[in-house]
């Protein structure tokens, strides 16, 4: 089913009508209320009753393939002290790849560099562990490979999750959080200085501004308004965060198309534009519309 028929599955059976053009800033809302429940139900729904569309094994080549060139290059070259967070790993298939012989295989350059490999941290709301996963932990150093859940980014401490040299985000918590501004705020938190953020946004107005939602009659999935309600383009307002590099780059043979997005951290005095979400309706991912705080 495409993403616009799983929106409107989900719309239908639950008959929701469509959501006020702004949501209180406490959550009071009850339409903004439901969309956060029909959300929580795809984040937990399980085995044959996983909502089509909601893609949760994509494999380390699947990532390589979506996200910013240099993302590989980036991962190749991380050393055995180095740190890889996945916000959104769904079942971690993109870690587990990394620890296969296959891995080294393919990028023998920087084998040796590279060592027992980087530690890394597969973040999700709902436990997706495979027995892949637990056997891959279990061959491996303690704390070499984790996956932490029950919490999404924003409830996490900069001090419980420590920092990070690379950070990927592949239609996770980047694509369906309603908090966008203090989500980026939190990545940037738990960034090293050099260090690179690297996610995808599916349906978007991209850079160059020639592309139309890939669904006709419906919106971008993410969009965003300056205060004078004027659109602005989500690689406008990356690049409008301080103490940041932002490239973005089309990816037209993924459907919906993407866009990718590298953030490389290059000083300490991180100030991400604040936004407000005016709009937030459930999917696989939401769609959503934020507005620049004045
Ligand atoms: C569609 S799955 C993508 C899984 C994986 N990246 C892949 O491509 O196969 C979305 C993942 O994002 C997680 N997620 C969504 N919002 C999040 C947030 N704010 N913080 C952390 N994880 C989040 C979900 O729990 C889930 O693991």
């Amino acid at each position: 089913m495409t993403n616009t028929g799983i929106r409107l599955v989900v719309l239908l059976i639950l008959q929701t009508p469509w959501l006020p053009a702004s949501y209180s800033a406490d959550g009071s809302n009850p339409a903004f209320n439901l969309e956060v429940s029909k959300q929580e139900s795809i984040y937990h729904s399980q085995g044959d009753r996983v909502v089509e569309g909601y893609t949760i094994d994509r494999s380390l080549k699947d990532y390589i393939r979506g996200l910013p060139s240099g993302f590989d290059d980036s991962l190749a070259n991380l050393g055995p002290k180095d740190r890889w967070l996945d916000i959104g790993a769904g079942k971690g298939q993109a870690i587990l790849d990394y620890y296969t012989p296959d891995y080294d295989l393919m990028y023998p350059e920087g084998r040796a560099l590279r060592g027992k490999k980087a530690q890394t941290v597969a973040m999700s709301i709902e436990d997706r562990r495979t027995p892949l996963w637990r056997q891959t932990a279990a061959s491996l150093e303690p704390k070499q490979i984790q996956y932490i859940f029950n919490k999404r980014l924003r409830e996490y401490s900069l001090d419980e999750l420590g920092q990070f040299q690379v950070i990927t985000d592949v239609i996770g918590g980047f694509s369906y959080t309603d908090t966008l501004s203090q989500f980026m705020e939190r990545v940037l938190g738990i960034l090293k200085i050099n260090g690179s953020f690297y996610t995808v946004l599916q349906d978007v107005h991209t850079e160059e501004g020639t592309n139309k939602p890939f669904y006709a009659g419906s919106p971008f999935l993410t969009e965003i308004a300056k205060t004078d309600g004027a659109k602005m383009k989500v690689c406008e307002w990356l690049k409008s965060i301080s103490c940041v590099e932002v490239t973005c780059e089309s990816r037209t043979d993924w459907k919906p198309p993407l866009e990718a997005f590298h953030v490389r951290k290059v000083c300490d005095g991180v100030a991400v534009p604040a936004l407000d979400m005016v709009h937030y309706e459930a999917g696989t991912p939401p769609e959503r519309r934020f507005k620049l705080k004045n």
